[in-house]
């Protein structure tokens, strides 16, 4: 591909890390799945870098300025984005999606869109973060609005979005009980803070939320697995519980029991990604977390092959990294 030049508002990003997410993986198979897909494609949500030239009409970003970019790029002048509602921009871009990424030596975007990344927060770290902890902030803060003292069951303990959810949960002063089919998965997850583990393939999964919370059941379920654990999901809640879906890993159609989720009052909330602003207050809030990022492993932008296999092996626990 030819060097990308930037616009008059957008800057030109030198990249120094890019994150391996489940969405390069589907559109490398085809076909893309988000409007706007065209090919030749570049893929990469997930960018962090140094500026390396700034277009002439920008005014907040200079050459030197390490930052890590917001994928999600809102038009500003829609009606949803004039209303401040920028997820459901209608000119809506995706770096690496329907806009060329980060798996390149260089990428351009809106000054709007590159935020800066403090000193003590690594490149490498920096481009761990949009995707995952994007995704766990619109699920858990916006949509889920999980509180101190909360039970959260969330599945999945390879997943990054998963580790995130833990990490994120635990700051506000929830508790988590995490799930996985790998008994492995779910050490790594006790030690990085899950309370408690659960085996969803060998143990009855609602009977053990229920003993870990004295008999209730969760306040609030995190599913992005989809169909395979859902009706688990919505067995596993409290009365009045709630459940926050986000994915499909496991397929599009999932059905339950009408009656148990209306008789217990649980509310079911979708979750879309994230918008401008809520991606602005997730990296405030990161920045001073203390969060412990969770590389899987690390490879040349040469090998995003082998980067491709490692995640569709099933094996990865956290985040795969590429470095042009
Ligand atoms: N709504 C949005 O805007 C949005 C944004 C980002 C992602 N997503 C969605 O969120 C989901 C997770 O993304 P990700 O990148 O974290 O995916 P991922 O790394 O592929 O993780 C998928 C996880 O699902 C679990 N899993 C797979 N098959 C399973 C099965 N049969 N039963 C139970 N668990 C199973 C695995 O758990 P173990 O590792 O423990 O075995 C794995 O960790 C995806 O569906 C993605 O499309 C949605
Ligand atoms: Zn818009």
């Amino acid at each position: 591909m030819p060097d990308p030049v930037c616009g008059p508002r957008e800057i030109l990003v030198s990249v120094r890390a890019a994150a391996v997410n489940r969405l390069d993986a589907l559109q490398r198979r085809g076909p893309g799945l988000l409007p706007g897909f065209t090919l030749p494609h570049v893929p990469g949500t997930d960018v962090a870098g140094v500026v390396v030239t700034v277009g002439s009409s920008v005014t907040t970003r200079a050459a030197g300025d390490r930052v890590v970019l917001d994928p999600s790029l809102h038009c500003g002048t829609c009606t949803a984005c004039a209303s401040g509602d920028s997820a459901y921009c209608t000119g809506m871009r995706v770096i690496g999606a329907s806009r060329q990424g980060g798996y390149a030596e260089l990428v351009t975007v809106p000054e709007t869109h590159a935020h800066l990344v403090p000193d003590h927060i690594s490149l490498e770290e920096a481009a761990a973060v949009p995707t995952v902890y994007g995704m766990a902030w619109q699920a858990l803060v916006v949509r889920g609005a999980l509180r101190a003292g909360e039970t959260l069951l969330v599945h999945g303990a390879g997943s990054g979005i998963t580790l995130a959810a833990v990490q994120l949960a635990r700051r506000l002063g929830a508790r988590t009980i995490v799930t996985s089919a790998s008994e492995e998965k779910l050490a790594r997850a006790a030690k990085l803070g899950a309370d408690v583990t659960v085996n969803h393939a060998t143990a009855d999964l609602p009977a053990r939320v229920r003993e870990a919370t004295d008999g209730r059941g969760a306040d609030i379920v995190f599913d992005h697995v989809g169909p395979a654990l859902f009706q688990s999901s919505l067995s596993s809640l409290r009365v009045r519980g709630r459940m926050v879906f986000c994915g499909n890993t496991t397929g599009m159609t999932a059905s339950f029991n009408l009656v148990d989720a209306y008789h217990r009052a649980l509310t079911l909330i979708g979750s879309e990604s994230h918008g401008h602003t809520a991606f602005g207050e997730m990296l405030q809030w990161y920045w001073s977390a203390g969060c412990e990022p969770v590389t899987d492993s690390v490879f040349p932008l040469a090998e995003a092959a082998r980067a491709h296999e490692r995640l569709e092996s099933g094996e990865a626990f956290g985040k795969i990294l590429l470095l042009p």
